[in-house]
């Protein structure tokens, strides 16, 4: 089943209609209208919020955003994220960081912020200097309180323009990687934990208004180059670190379940961000991918294996699976195309079914 999505997604590299990337505007495509994307999470979604809060895990030097116009943006990797390619398909601009709007564009805007924080968990001990989920959560609330009231009639107006939004998720690998002691200690019950964690703040952001979710599990932080270079034989994923996720990734879709059983008008797409990334090491020639776990900066896999300012990443940035430790804008590119017409990443729905269906 996965290897046919990937082969559909080889198709899909030529057919997604990209033109309209340079259009955002055309809306023909999409007659169920999402109105917004309001974006949590970590540094695989962060637009640049990481720029301006003080954390080691930012993206504001080049070669990161080489890709994206030659600059960088804060974003993690060397072009578009995933969140990008979804606002494109969608029909919708990029989604900007809440931290570099003023109040007053804040004012403006009714197609989405992104909150999303690099370095950030599920959990605030995870990275107190970083946004934690609960702070992204409450700067959302005051998107909410302050901001979009200023552009809708009513309360009725406003609700009606949240549950036509989509809530895009991707956190919880930094819960792992910085708790990794604890989360050895009793693999099960840190699951557990994280996961009852994360069922409080989407219901939290259900009070607030979200309806529509689209979540991804936690990706194989094992088979990241910083853990791969470390293997015997090197480039083979850490499946001590691999199992441990796991726990997690089962159970997520069931609590999704849960709250849709309790939660009147909650609906959610699971995006099994894990699955994908593992076939893909399996099938990355498929796509011209030739390094599945080296990553293109720094173009050697020898010293700390982090992007520095002055690293000459690797020429052909389209050849590797992960630009550092983040995947490339290929695979962001192909990991969209895949959730947004297949069901079987994405489910119970693609993409594409959940936003004809739902909006
Ligand atoms: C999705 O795949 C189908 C074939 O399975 C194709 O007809 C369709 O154009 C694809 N959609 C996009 C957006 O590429
Ligand atoms: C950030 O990096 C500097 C220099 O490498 C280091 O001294 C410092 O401890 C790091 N800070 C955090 C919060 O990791
Ligand atoms: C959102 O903000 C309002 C107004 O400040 C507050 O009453 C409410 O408790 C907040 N909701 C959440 C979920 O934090």
């Amino acid at each position: 089943m996965a290897t046919n999505c990937l082969t559909l997604c080889f198709l899909l590299i030529c057919l997604l209609p990209l033109a309209s990337a340079s259009n955002p505007n055309h809306r023909e495509h999409h007659p169920k209208h999402v109105e917004a994307i309001y974006v949590f999470g970590d540094s695989l979604y962060d637009s640049g919020n990481d720029i301006h809060i003080k954390t080691n895990a930012t993206a504001k030097f080049l070669p990161f955003g080489i890709d994206f116009g030659g600059k960088p943006t804060g974003r993690c990797t060397n072009g578009k994220t995933v969140v990008d390619y979804i606002a494109i398909l969608l029909g919708l601009p990029f989604v900007p960081p809440y931290l570099g709007l003023t109040d007053h564009q804040r004012d403006k805007i009714k197609t989405g912020i992104n909150y999303a924080a690099a370095g950030s968990g599920i959990l605030p001990e995870t990275c107190p200097s970083c946004l934690a989920l609960d702070i992204q959560i409450e700067l959302f609330n005051r998107t909410v309180t302050n901001n979009l009231p200023k552009m809708f009639k009513n309360q009725a107006q406003l609700a009606r323009h949240l549950s036509k939004s989509l809530f895009v998720f991707n956190t919880g690998v930094n819960d792992y990687g910085h708790n990794s002691q604890k989360a050895s200690k009793d693999p099960g019950a840190f699951a557990l934990n994280l996961l009852n964690e994360f069922s409080i703040r989407l219901q939290k952001l259900y009070s607030i208004g979200a309806r529509k979710y689209l979540v991804n599990n936690i990706p194989p932080a094992g088979c990241f180059p910083s853990s791969a270079a470390r293997m015997k034989p090197r480039g083979k994923c850490d499946e001590k670190k691999n199992k441990m996720i796991t726990l997690y990734n089962r159970r997520l879709p069931t609590l999704l379940n849960q709250l849709t059983s309790q939660l009147p008008g909650f609906v959610f797409v699971h995006s099994d961000l894990y699955k994908f990334l593992l076939e893909m090491r399996r099938n990355a020639n498929k796509y011209g991918i030739l390094y599945t776990w080296e990553p293109c900066c720094p173009n050697n896999v020898d010293g700390d294996l982090s992007c520095h300012p002055n690293s000459v990443p690797c020429k052909d940035r389209n050849a590797h699976l992960f630009f550092d430790i983040h995947p490339s804008q290929i695979t962001n590119y192909i990991f969209v195309g895949c959730c947004f017409n297949e069901s079987t990443i994405c489910r119970p729905l693609s993409l594409k079914q959940f936003v004809e269906g739902q909006f």
